[in-house]
């Protein structure tokens, strides 16, 4: 071998390792890659250029005020929209060509009620268990367990039309799981609901993702929510993810006593105050109306 080629073949066994120990750290410590994610709709950007990276069994908040981008973000991740460009990986797949592994590998909580109304608890579940192949043995087992999890199992048999807002949610939550996910999606899970309930539903996920080590991926308004239980933060504003890191990290860069007020500094509104638009508005007011029937 003369000078030259053993340094080609020096440069390639280093290109090879670098290949090599990325996939490795991808594997071992990031479920969810994300970067330089775009997404346009016309001539709106939602999404501008976002990158980051959660860790498995992490429980990651992406906070934003309305239309910052973030429900775009989990459609993307969830390959439920194309992303305009920019790459994802989830688990170490790519969502654009590993669609089906990739939709075995979540579970996902709608910002809008999904369930069907007119069927029971018990209906719901099952009809998602078979969506996903879920034998029916283990289905039913399964099923069962997640019921007495979320306290619905007296429930089951009842029309989901008479559950509360919270009941729902919880049941969409256990729904989610069914299929054992690595990754739960949750877009607004206790948008409109009482403290006790939200206290309730959080209190189900942490439990989740420290037995399970399942990652959580969250959306919410209620910023004392996210400091309480989130391990990583980003936050979204007009499509940009304009800092992250965790609690103690964004209250000490902006100074600020509460991860509230570090959200007001960075991003010049308070997620709360600030006036929710047509839409959610309405989402609250559904979500309101199922908990006075309940
Ligand atoms: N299907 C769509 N067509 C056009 N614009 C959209 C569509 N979905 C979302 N948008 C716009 O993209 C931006 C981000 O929306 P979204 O991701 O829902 O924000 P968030 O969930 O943070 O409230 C908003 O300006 C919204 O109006
Ligand atoms: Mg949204």
């Amino acid at each position: 071998m003369n000078h030259n080629s053993i340094e080609r073949f020096m440069n390639s066994a280093k290109e090879r390792n670098s290949e090599f120990m990325e996939n490795i750290s991808s594997e071992n410590s990031n479920i969810i890659e994300v970067s330089h994610l775009i997404k346009k709709f016309g001539d709106i950007t939602a999404v501008d250029d976002i990158s980051f990276s959660i860790r498995r069994g992490d429980i990651f908040a992406f906070l934003g005020p309305n239309g910052a981008g973030k429900t775009t973000t989990i459609k993307m991740l969830t390959t439920l929209l194309k992303p305009t460009s920019g790459k994802i990986l989830i688990d170490g797949s790519n969502p654009a060509t590993h669609q089906d592994k990739i939709r075995r590998s979540f579970g996902i909580v709608f910002q809008d009620p999904s369930l069907d109304d007119e069927l029971t608890a018990l209906e719901n579940m099952e009809f998602h268990g078979c969506l996903y192949r879920v034998p029916k043995d283990i289905r039913r087992q399964r099923i069962e367990e997640l019921l007495k999890f979320v306290e619905l199992w007296d429930r089951r048999k009842d029309l989901v039309k008479t559950f509360s807002g919270g009941m729902s949610r919880r049941l969409e939550v256990a729904r989610g799981l069914i299929h054992h996910p690595k990754i739960l999606f949750l877009d607004e899970p206790t948008l409109g609901l009482d403290p006790q309930t939200r206290n309730h539903i959080w209190t189900h996920i942490t439990q989740l993702n420290k037995q399970e080590n399942m990652t959580v991926f969250l959306t919410t308004h209620y910023m004392e929510e996210a400091e309480k239980i989130a391990r990583t933060i980003a936050i979204i504003d007009h499509g940009k993810i304009i800092a992250q890191g965790t609690s103690a990290k964004l209250k000490e860069q902006t100074g600020a006593p509460t991860l509230e007020e570090a959200f007001l500094k960075l991003t010049g509104t308070s997620i709360r105050k600030e006036s929710a638009d047509v839409l959610d508005r309405m989402r609250m007011g559904r979500r309101l109306w199922r908990r006075k029937r309940g």
